[in-house]
């Protein structure tokens, strides 16, 4: 998928850096996992480790500093999340697009049993540089990371659908995470999936083969979830089926409104079928930071920053 990634490098380039300005909950967060106390060694860190990202791949929520702060754990699922890793015995979570894995650190320090956790990324520089942000090693942060292509066939296999929700679970054991190296032996096993900033890197094609992917790694079990969020469209009569934003001459974004996601995931030609699961989304418009660069709609017109935070449930 290289090249819809290119074609997103573009605008990610032309994203200034944003002031280092993390909410007070964020910075207890970060003094408590990375264990510096002193605020002001703690924001040199992370301007550090910023600078260290930007050169492996200058995406726009690096810019923002995404990586000291938590979107799973402002997620409306989130107590669900750490239910299931508390009630459900060996129920998987795993990080798809971990970046950092300032994600899994989060689930992890809020007590999601690590033993099940499972982060995944294109680019392992990422995980190492997360590592270094949160001061571990992988022997005392001992999350297995997965380097992968979540296209490649290999990585995750296309052949196996996603399955229909049952109470009764598969039969085929689960490999130790420890021991993967595709995420094809976890395919019907992986009870929560949370994917944020993901999706809205590809174009409606993709999205939908990412849908699919993603949704043949879920366990049949009812309540197990796939979460995330990322850019996407208001939800009004002419972003039914998405909308393409153009944010230069040649580039342009597809983004999801609640609408067109709600009928990727469920329904006819959906990854899922009705009855399946039940899909939330919610797109919300943002104030846009001066800093930020202007999205076009096809006639020219700006367009708002719009995020739209979503779920996948079992039923
Ligand atoms: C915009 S960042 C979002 C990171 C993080 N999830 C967050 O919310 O801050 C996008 C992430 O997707 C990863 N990525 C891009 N293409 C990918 C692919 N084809 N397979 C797996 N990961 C991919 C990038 O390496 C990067 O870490």
């Amino acid at each position: 998928m290289s090249t819809d990634v290119e074609r997103f490098r573009k605008w990610s380039d032309a994203a200034p850096n944003e002031d280092y300005n993390p909410q007070p909950e964020d910075v207890q967060w970060m003094k408590q996992v990375t264990g510096i106390q002193d605020e002001e060694e703690l924001k040199n860190h992370a301007l550090k480790i910023q600078a260290e990202g930007l050169v492996v791949y200058p995406y726009p929520c690096i810019k923002k500093f995404a990586f000291t702060t938590s979107r799973v754990g402002r997620h409306p699922a989130y107590q669900d999340v750490l239910a299931i890793g508390k009630n459900r015995p060996g129920a998987i979570y795993l990080e798809a697009a971990c970046c950092f894995g300032n994600d899994v650190r989060k689930v992890v320090s809020d007590g999601y049993p690590i033993e099940n956790v499972i982060a995944t990324d294109l680019k392992g520089d990422f995980w190492t540089i997360g590592q270094k942000f949160f001061r571990t090693t992988p022997e005392t942060f001992p999350v297995p990371f997965l380097l992968g292509d979540a296209f490649d066939a290999s990585f995750i296999s296309p052949d196996t659908p996603p399955a229909p929700t049952s109470s009764t679970p598969p039969i085929r054991d689960v490999p130790s995470l420890k021991t993967l190296t595709s995420l094809t032996p976890l395919q019907h096993h992986v009870s929560i999936i949370h994917a944020a900033a993901f999706f809205h890197l590809f174009n409606e094609e993709p999205q939908r083969r990412l849908a699919f992917l993603l949704g043949s790694l879920l366990s049949p079990s009812p309540g197990s979830m796939i979460i995330g969020s990322h850019g996407g469209a208001p939800d009004t009569e002419e972003n039914k089926k998405g909308a393409t934003r153009f944010i230069g001459v040649s580039e342009s974004l597809f983004t999801h409104s609640p609408t067109s996601w709600r009928n990727l995931w469920i329904g006819e030609g959906g990854v899922f079928k009705e009855g399946d699961v039940k899909v939330w989304a919610e797109a919300k418009v943002l104030p846009r930071p001066p800093s930020q660069p202007t999205l076009t709609d096809s006639s020219g017109l700006p367009v708002e920053r719009c995020v739209m935070t979503w779920s996948v449930i079992r039923i």
